[in-house]
């Protein structure tokens, strides 16, 4: 780990069938824009965390999912996580599988009563939250107690001033 002011470099080990993968990736950013900046190629759609095309396990390290518009407690007690939508608090050791985490993930939310891949309330009007910035550093906020249950506005989505992708 590396410290630049408030925000901190960890380092990301990824686990593949094709192999393993090394990249850094910063606290206030969510782990898939670190992966694609390393040329690291990896599914994704919503980019607001209920969708799960960018589902991952946790094997090592400590992460802030809270930013994902569908959490559930359960998916951290099974290690299951949302790259588009979680990001690093530690350095991390990471496992994904692109056919089969996904499938995983969302037979564990059949299994334990949770809406899997539900559109949420307002995610029309969200879809595609791209790489807005975490609004507050996420290992601060949840040492501080901060909520973190406020809705981001479209400017903080990067929905105002930008094309869509
Ligand atoms: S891209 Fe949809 S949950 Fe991450």
């Amino acid at each position: 780990m590396t410290n630049e002011g408030d925000i901190r470099r960890f380092r990301i080990r990824l686990e593949r069938p094709e192999g393993t993968f090394t990249f850094d990736a910063r606290s206030d950013e969510y782990l898939l824009y670190s992966m694609i900046d390393a040329g690291i190629e990896t599914p994704y759609i919503c980019e607001q965390g209920w969708c799960l095309a960018c589902a991952a396990r946790l094997v090592s390290g400590n992460v802030d999912r809270s930013d994902a518009l569908t959490v559930y407690p359960q998916d951290a007690e099974a290690g299951f996580l949302l790259l588009c939508s979680t990001k690093p608090c530690s350095d991390l050791v990471l496992m994904l599988d692109e056919r089969q985490t996904r499938r995983d993930m969302m037979q564990h939310r059949i299994e334990h009563n949770q809406l899997a891949r539900a559109y949420p309330p307002g995610a029309r009007l969200r879809f595609r939250r791209g790489r807005a910035k975490a609004r507050v550093d996420a290992c601060t906020r949840s040492a501080t107690g901060t909520r973190t249950d406020e809705p981001a506005t479209s400017a903080q989505m990067g929905l105002i001033g930008s094309k869509p992708k």
